[in-house]
């Protein structure tokens, strides 16, 4: 959500700014900006991608080894010129970029006017420059001094770059609740929403803390915490490659994603599973296991696709541990008071670790003594840091906004979670670790063998990419399935789709079914398979198209169904990681069809830093 560059340093800043906005796009695309300072503060921005800022650009005078840039997703103010980042103070000697909300920016909007400030947009960001541009003038201070009290009185969730015309040799950056990255190069230092558009340049980087502020030059960082005493800054070494963050010769980076999986599946379990001994490490797990054995219950909090993930691991933590689990939507859980007792597990999930509505729910669990687990793919991000313990789920960088291999990676993770602790308290039998360990193993050749589906669902793509709704059904492990479906397809094609539990079907949707619904059944064989069936026949009676997945050799449902997807077979609680492939494929072959940037879809943003 919002995506933030900076430079400074021996470098032309600007086209260091450039790559890495387009590198952060995916966080935001409504509008982008860039200040430079080349003889006093330049300020350029405008609604629309990246590319049209570029377009803009090309053939300008952009020299300047300092500079500030953003890509936006609104949340003060519609996308447009003059709502986007930078903003600049009155006076024009200062801009700002800004990632997250400042909530009480409606009050202190109104004192500013009073004391003469105009105003040119909308957003809450032009505010907070302003804001600290009166308390320079009023203080006669120092701008790194005027940034510290202005957030002394700001509410909400922060990440700024400033830069002051009047010092062109440093950067001013700060953090609450949003990410920041600073990558540190020779004589050069690098600033970033993650560490996407550093990685090319260094390895080295700082993960700046809530709270803290970062006073940069070229050759110079200095931390400070909001007391105004010097941090040591904790120097960590990246472990992505480039080519881990570029398309590598697919047309996007969701179908790259999607590709990746038997890969990012396999990464996620390497070093952990051993079949063949029947073990499982779980290095975050370790002093954590009494922990687990002796839990009253657990509360998964998760948002979007995270959440789905959540829901197949209520079912395969209860069905192996028989821990009561309940998974929540985080934004309700952390405003509906919830009865969180001592001892009471949470396990956060999230592919970013930065969403906002996440880390709220998982820090106020924390402050009722639950212990925090996390299940995290961005090594660094806040819900590790702030999670007691966790497990990362290793699937590398995900750049499409319509996460995919994340899932899945996830999946796997909580698998084996669930394994371990089942095993651990005895509460499944080691015939049916042993045979899971075994099928988990294979899921990576599983999930390669589902991709070789690609061009078959493309064919049904073209079929029902005209459809108006879609409807998915799936029951037990596969109803996450059926959601995650529909929530990938709507994300991508923006064609409503809704997905249900089969059987609940009756008791509304069915409504909806006439011979122009589409309706997907994720139908392979497990123990709700002859009830699914019943359930496709209704359907069918209705005139419903049947789009079914079914697992390979199925006699009984092909001549029900319109269109058949043959997936390879799997225990039920390994079913999930394997059927969601060909869901994944199809919302991205129906939204490519349709014309549309399935990577950055409209109005969505990867990382959604604000609540
Ligand atoms: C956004 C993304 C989704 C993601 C959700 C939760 O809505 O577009 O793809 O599932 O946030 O994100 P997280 O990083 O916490 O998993």
């Amino acid at each position: 959500m919002c995506g933030i560059v900076a430079y400074i340093g021996q470098r032309q800043a600007y086209p260091v700014i450039l790559k890495g906005l387009k590198r952060l796009e995916y966080r935001g695309y409504d509008s982008a900006g860039v200040a430079i300072l080349n003889n006093g503060l330049r300020v350029y921005k405008k609604k629309g991608k990246v590319a049209e800022l570029e377009d803009w650009l090309t053939g300008m005078d952009m020299h300047g080894h300092a500079g500030i840039g953003h890509t936006r997703w609104a949340t003060h103010g519609e996308p447009n010129d003059r709502n986007a980042h930078p903003h600049t103070s009155g006076d024009q000697q200062l801009a700002i970029v800004h990632n997250g909300i400042i909530e009480n920016y409606a009050q202190l909007k109104k004192e500013l006017v009073k004391q003469g400030h105009q105003f040119n947009g909308e957003t809450d960001t032009e505010v907070l420059i302003h804001f600290i541009e009166e308390i320079k003038k009023q203080n006669q201070c120092t701008t790194e001094e005027a940034v510290r009290i202005a957030l002394k009185r700001v509410v909400g969730a922060y990440v700024i770059v400033i830069l002051d015309a009047g010092h062109p040799d440093t950067l001013i950056a700060a953090r609450k609740g949003s990410p920041l990255v600073i990558g540190i190069g020779k004589g050069e230092h690098f600033l970033a929403s993650d560490a996407s558009p550093i990685v090319e340049y260094t390895k080295e980087v700082v993960f700046v803390n809530d709270y803290e502020m970062a006073i940069i030059k070229a050759d110079e960082l200095i931390l400070k915490n909001s007391s105004n005493e010097v941090q040591t800054p904790y120097i960590q070494k990246l472990d992505i490659e480039l080519a881990a963050i570029e398309k590598g010769g697919f047309d996007h980076f969701m179908l790259k994603e999607i590709f990746e999986q038997p890969q990012t599946i396999f990464d996620s379990l390497r070093g952990r599973l051993d079949a063949g001994q029947g073990s499982v490490i779980l290095g975050g797990l370790r002093e954590y296991t009494g922990v687990f054995k002796e839990a009253q219950r657990i509360m998964i909090v998760a948002c979007g696709t995270s959440w789905h993930a959540g829901l197949v691991a209520e079912y395969m933590i209860e069905d192996l541990t028989r821990i009561p689990v309940e998974v929540e939507y985080a934004s309700e859980f952390r405003y509906r008071n919830p009865v969180v007792n001592e001892g009471d597990i949470i396990i956060a999930i999230s592919q970013s670790g930065e969403t906002a509505d996440t880390l709220v729910a998982m820090e106020s669990a924390k402050e009722k003594g639950a212990v925090i687990f996390g299940i995290c793919n961005v090594v660094g991000s806040s819900i590790s840091r702030t999670s007691h313990a966790g497990v990362f789920t290793h699937a590398g960088p995900e750049i499409g906004v319509a996460s995919t291999k994340a899932f899945t990676a996830q999946l796997a993770v909580l698998c084996l979670m669930a394994l371990k602790i089942g095993y651990e308290k005895d509460s499944i039998e080691r015939k049916r670790y042993l045979q899971l360990l075994h099928e988990l193993e294979l899921v990576p050749e599983k999930v390669e063998e589902a991709l070789k589906l690609n061009d078959r669902i493309k064919e049904i793509a073209e079929k029902y990419k005209d459809a108006r709704d879609f409807l998915y059904l799936g029951r037990g492990y596969n109803f996450p399935v059926a959601l995650e479906g529909a929530l990938k397809l709507k994300e991508i094609s923006y064609i409503h789709a809704e997905g249900y539990p089969a059987a609940e079907m009756k008791h509304g949707p069915i409504a909806l079914v006439d011979e122009s619904l589409p309706v997907v059944f994720i139908a392979t064989r497990d123990a709700y398979y002859e009830k699914i069936l019943s359930n496709i026949q209704e359907v069918k009676a209705r005139k419903g198209k049947v789009i079914a997945v079914v697992t390979q050799g199925d006699k009984n449902i092909p001549p029900l169904a319109d269109d058949i997807i043959e997936v390879p077979e799997a225990d039920e609680l390994i079913a999930p990681m394997i059927n969601v492939i060909p869901l994944q494929l199809l919302a991205y072959h129906v939204g490519v069809l349709k014309g549309y940037d399935v990577d950055k879809p409209r109005n969505l943003a990867k990382s959604v830093t604000v609540e």
